[in-house]
């Protein structure tokens, strides 16, 4: 206990002996000085002279833009100098005090405030001490977060450069008393921020004119420009447009028997606006102008909404009813020769249908062979020429009956009366002939019969065809045309941006 005592009595007589080396000396100076100085009066000698402030800042930090309310909220330290008339003293008379501190109420100090503040104190800045030196020279340091509203243009986000202005003056003393000059931004200190590129913080002096007297008001304006990066949202927002605006690009190339054409396009509609909410989140309702990519954004949605137009065109086509009619001549001329011949689509039957009919010279030459070959019996043996006709249907007969069981006994019987009526037939001729003519011809014109349901599905069939194709050509033709659409409005739109190269240069290839 004793011992602590001691070091605790030690300790602070050390201390007390560091102090009192120039406490006396700043004890005399502060009651020297305070006595009979009014913080209220301006420290000059001459009281038709007027007091020059040195007015600076450095920003530290960005800390928000917000494009919806339009306030910038950033960190800074203000800088004030000036010559306090009353605050001088001899350094030789207090030695060891070459300056001193005043908390901010108890001397005079300009009243400069931030104009255009967006603070609800209004003012922002934390009141520090003033330090004075024995030439009377104040500098005051007050550092502060200040919210300035700023007039945010957003009609080239993401690609916008913002200019933010700053502007400081003394809220009651005009020109004649207070005089105010520029000290540059001082950007030394300051700390990057993910969003914004600080880009300058030029700084200028106005004077102003009130209407009540000639008395200038001059006030110091500092410029914040700053160029966002667009990384972010260049990969959160126009990355994913691009793509979702290619994908629907492929409700072309889909099928259309496939059933989800219109599916496709409608859900790449419903993804675009979801992002296109997520970009009216941000931006400020205002009409004033429109941002780039909400341009953007609408122009791509205005594309897919028409591919959602063309495609059901295009199925419309596709399932074109048959019996609603052939082609009109015009379209047909115009899509199925002009535009097949521009895009160099080929009719998806022409290759078979030409193979088809080298087979069909193939077959029809046989067909004759065989002809001549019948005609050259029945030339040989007069009247033979039925018992040919009977005997291939009962081959037919015959072969197709091979399936059941006792076919072959059938058959065999058949070929067995086939052979007796080989013996009966050229005898009777002429009483069977018009019976068996009779039953040709019904037969005949079953087969007729047959052969036009044939044709007609044939015909329907090429109708269907020649539709499904007009189809597909639309398909192809919008294909081109609304991928070269979007690939103009990409590049249009997105490169209007004034510094859409540096953006993208500094950005994205760093
Ligand atoms: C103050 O300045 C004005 C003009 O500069 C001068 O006429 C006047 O005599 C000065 N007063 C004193 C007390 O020096
Ligand atoms: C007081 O400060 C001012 C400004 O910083 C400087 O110009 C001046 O020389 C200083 N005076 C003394 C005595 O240090």
């Amino acid at each position: 206990m004793d011992l602590l005592n001691f070091m605790l009595l030690v300790g602070i007589s050390v201390c007390t002996v560091k102090v009192s080396q120039q406490g006396p000396s700043q004890r005399k100076l502060y009651s020297n000085l305070m006595t009979g100085y009014n913080p209220l009066e301006r420290p000059v000698f001459n009281d038709s002279q007027s007091l020059t402030v040195y007015f600076g800042l450095s920003l530290m930090q960005i800390m928000d833009v917000d494009e919806k309310n339009q306030v910038l909220t950033t960190n800074i330290w203000l800088q004030l100098y000036w010559n306090d008339y009353y605050l001088q003293w001899n350094p030789l008379d207090y030695p060891g005090v070459t300056n001193v501190r005043f908390p901010d109420h108890l001397i005079w100090k300009p009243d400069i405030l931030l104009y255009n503040s967006a603070d609800e104190r209004f003012d922002a800045t934390f009141h520090t001490n003033i330090l004075v030196n024995s030439s009377g020279a104040c500098s005051y340091l007050p550092p502060g977060i200040f919210k300035s509203t700023c007039y945010i243009d957003v009609r080239w986000f993401p690609f916008d450069v913002q200019r933010c202005d700053l502007k400081f003056g003394s809220w009651t003393y005009g020109g004649w008393s207070l005089d105010l000059k520029m000290v540059e931004a001082d950007v030394t200190g300051y700390i990057a921020n993910g969003e914004w590129d600080l880009v300058e913080v030029p700084g200028r002096r106005n004077e102003r004119f009130y209407e009540c007297c000639d008395e200038p008001y001059p006030d110091i304006t500092f410029t914040v420009v700053m160029r966002r990066r667009t990384l972010y949202y260049g990969l959160n927002l126009l990355v994913p447009c691009v793509l979702i605006s290619t994908l629907a690009l492929l409700v072309f190339l889909l099928p259309a028997d496939s059933g989800e054409k219109i599916s496709l396009g409608i859900t790449v509609l419903l993804s675009l606006t979801v992002f296109m909410l997520l970009v009216a989140e941000i931006m400020p309702a205002t009409s004033d102008s429109v941002p780039l990519i909400a341009e953007y954004f609408a122009t791509t949605m205005v594309i897919v909404g028409l591919s959602v137009i063309a495609t059901v065109l295009v199925l419309q086509y596709h399932h074109h009813d048959p019996d609603g009619g052939k082609m009109p001549k015009w379209t047909r001329v115009i899509l199925l020769n002009w535009c097949a011949w521009f895009l160099r689509m080929k009719r998806p039957g022409e290759d078979r249908v030409r193979s088809a009919c080298h087979n069909k010279t193939r077959r029809s030459s046989l067909t004759s062979m065989d002809l001549n070959a019948s005609s050259s019996i029945s030339q040989s043996t007069n009247g033979h020429m039925l018992y040919v006709g009977v005997r291939g249907l009962e081959s037919i007969h015959c072969s197709t009956a091979a399936t059941s069981p006792d076919s072959g006994v059938l058959c065999g019987r058949l070929i067995g009366r086939a052979g007796e009526d080989e013996l009966l037939l050229p005898s009777s001729q002429s009483p069977s002939m018009g019976y068996m003519e009779l039953e040709l011809a019904k037969i005949l014109d079953e087969v007729r019969y047959i052969a036009k349901r044939f044709r007609d599905q044939d015909e329907d069939e090429t109708v269907c065809n020649e539709w499904k194709f007009a189809a597909s050509v639309i398909d192809r033709l919008c294909l081109m045309a609304f991928s070269l659409f979007t690939i103009l409005c990409t590049i249009g739109i997105l490169m209007s941006a004034p510094n859409f190269v540096e953006a993208i240069s500094k950005d994205f290839f760093t």
